[in-house]
């Protein structure tokens, strides 16, 4: 079976992306390969993350671009060039043109730090989502892999996990556990589900096969 193309987009620190190549290294995903990564900021750790494995990565901001459409041309052509099969977000705080989900029907995925419906939509990213999970009191907190589609965080979820929150957490503590116990362990299962054949989608629903 030809390995399953991933394109991985990325904003930041680049840990999602990292947990993706080491499980592509050591086996846990299987079936794929990282033909190219894309961030629109400029010199973050996921860019040194991605050079160090020795990925193609390229840098694509929207404000270097006539307009947003402009952009969102330059996104898509440089996706369909790569061949990518499945498009990662993977701490990716992009906001995902329309016609980039519609020509990728259950074909991007996203992991969101919370257990969706939960703490998710507009406004909820990186550590907000964490410091709402704590002002409301939850003790379960965790994260949700999911397919994009044109409504935010909204998508048929694919995986999830509970992370517990305690007494002492900070926003950031709790990010770090929920990164370390569920994102980085659901993102590389979710990409090796899919690219071995065992999700699929039934009324917008996802059964794992
Ligand atoms: C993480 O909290 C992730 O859930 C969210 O962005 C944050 C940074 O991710 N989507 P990364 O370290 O850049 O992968």
């Amino acid at each position: 079976m030809k390995p399953m193309k991933l394109a991985v987009l990325v904003s930041g620190g680049g840990t999602n992306l990292q947990a993706i190549i080491d499980a592509i290294a050591d086996g846990t995903i299987t079936n794929s390969e990282i033909v190219t990564v894309i961030s629109n900021n400029p010199g973050v750790k996921a860019l040194e993350r991605a050079a160090k494995a020795g990925i193609p990565a390229e840098v694509l901001q929207p404000k270097s671009y006539p307009d947003r459409a402009a952009f969102n041309r330059a996104l898509e052509e440089r996706i369909a060039e790569s061949g990518a099969e499945l498009i990662v977000l993977a701490g990716c705080l992009l906001t995902i043109p329309a016609e980039l989900i519609r020509a990728y029907p259950n074909r991007i995925v996203n992991i969101h730090p919370a257990l969706i419906p939960s703490f998710c939509g507009k406004g909820y990213y990186g550590l907000k989502v964490h410091e709402a999970a704590l002002k409301r009191g939850v003790k379960l907190s965790g994260a949700t892999v999911h397919f994009v589609n044109e409504d935010l965080d909204a998508g048929p979820i694919i995986l999830q996990k509970a992370v517990e929150v305690l007494p002492d957490d900070t926003p950031e503590i709790l990010q770090r556990r929920i990164m370390e116990e569920a994102e980085w362990k659901l993102l590389p299962r979710a990409i090796d589900l899919i690219a071995n054949g065992r999700v699929s989608v039934t009324d917008g629903k996802v059964r794992i096969l």
